[in-house]
């Protein structure tokens, strides 16, 4: 099973920071909504949700949540959906299952710390695939599956990667993923493609086929915490067409969760019954902070390289100030009340991380206030 994890460094940095920071430049989240407003959007009543009772629910989700879930992909039914609380509890319960027997998994790097981090603590051993080439102003984010094919062995069950990713905003292109999709399958390995930034792409083009929908063996993590902007419904799900590896995760539940809150998984529900207007709201929201990072990020050209990311409301620019990305980042906060992530938090026990980077973020209305901050803070450093 799983040995001992260490300290989860984002969270860590978070509880320190995130709700005593006056400004977040590094939210991974869009921008949330009221109780009210949610209602409200999908034109239902607040009595509603004042009549229910706070029973416990089934442990693969209320059939309501998972009929929800289910009409946001192609192939995947209902039966084909568990539910956790969050992709946190999914994405540790899933790693934890598929490597219990161990064996060898890959990990793309940089990433989401659990999904290496949790597999390290597993009886497997772990290979990191980087999703860069080159070094400092020419590194590119890439999807190299020539790279991927070299790491896998015989005994290679699980392929970990994150689209749109967290932290680089690097989306593959369309026949890349689909090749990989089917690399893993043939091969015999579980895909395991953490899906939480997904459906907010600027340019629709680039929004990628879910995985589970793609073939019988790969399973999507998903939840309502990023693109839809509901962290706090703490609402995420595996869909997968391996109905024996559901039943398998639906009884490690038992031992965390057990259900998640009747309550949250309604409302997860009718949100979305009107997903496709909750991903256009946070989708113009993220659209317009780019134009305005760009816009900041030129007027200072000798502190930050950006580059747009193709997915999602983050993005690891690069930091060129003389002090270095960490000191940055602290002083950011503690001078200035400006949060942002110094690349130290990514860094990998699988590679060696791009240590010249931020973590940012750009799915918050708040967005302008807080470039505010930093360029009053920047412009009046000695
Ligand atoms: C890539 C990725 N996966 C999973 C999670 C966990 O999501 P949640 O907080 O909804 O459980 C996060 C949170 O930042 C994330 O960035």
């Amino acid at each position: 099973m799983i040995g001992a994890l260490p300290d989860f460094r984002l969270e860590t940095w978070f509880s320190r920071w995130e709700f005593a920071a006056a400004h977040t430049f590094t939210a991974s989240d869009t921008e949330t909504m009221s109780v009210a407003d949610l209602l409200a959007l999908a034109g239902r009543s607040v009595d509603e949700i004042a009549g229910m009772d706070l029973g416990y629910r089934p442990t693969y989700g209320t059939r309501e949540l998972r009929d929800a879930v289910a009409a946001q992909y192609e192939v995947i039914g209902s039966d084909d959906v568990l539910t956790f609380a969050g992709a946190q509890e999914a994405l540790f319960w899933l790693l934890a299952e598929l490597l219990a027997g161990g064996g060898h998994a890959v990990v793309t790097v940089p990433n989401y710390q659990s999904v290496e981090t949790v597999p390290l603590a597993s009886p497997a051993s772990v290979s990191g695939l980087p999703l860069w080439t080159g070094s400092g102003a020419d590194l590119r984010w890439i999807l190299d599956l020539d790279r991927l094919v070299s790491l896998l062995r015989t005994d290679t069950r699980v392929v970990v990667v994150n689209f749109p990713n967290n932290p680089t905003g690097f989306v593959p292109d369309q026949d890349t993923f689909r090749a990989l999709a089917l690399l893993c399958h043939d091969r015999g390995i579980v895909l395991v493609c953490d899906e939480v930034y997904r459906g907010i792409e600027v340019d629709p083009a680039t929004t990628l086929p879910q995985a589970a929908d793609l073939t019988p063996s790969a399973v999507s993590v998903n939840v309502m915490s990023k693109s839809y902007g509901l962290p706090g419904l703490r609402v995420g799900w595996v869909a997968a067409q391996d109905r024996a590896l559901l039943d398998r995760l639906e009884r490690r539940k038992h031992y965390t969760s057990i259900c998640n809150p009747g309550l949250t998984e309604h409302l997860a529900a009718i949100a979305l019954s009107v997903g496709g207007a909750v991903h256009a709201r946070n989708r113009a929201i993220v659209a317009a902070n780019i134009t305005l990072v760009r816009d900041f990020f030129a007027d200072f050209p000798d502190r930050f390289e950006f580059e747009a990311p193709a997915g999602g409301c983050v993005s690891f620019p690069r930091y060129l100030g003389a002090e270095g990305p960490e000191v940055f980042a602290r002083r950011a906060i503690e001078e200035a009340g400006v949060l942002t992530l110094p690349a130290s938090i990514y860094a990998s026990a699988l590679a060696d991380v791009p240590t010249d980077r931020i973590r940012i973020g750009f799915g918050r209305t708040s967005l302008p206030a807080t470039l505010a901050a930093l360029r009053s803070y920047l412009e009046n450093q000695p």
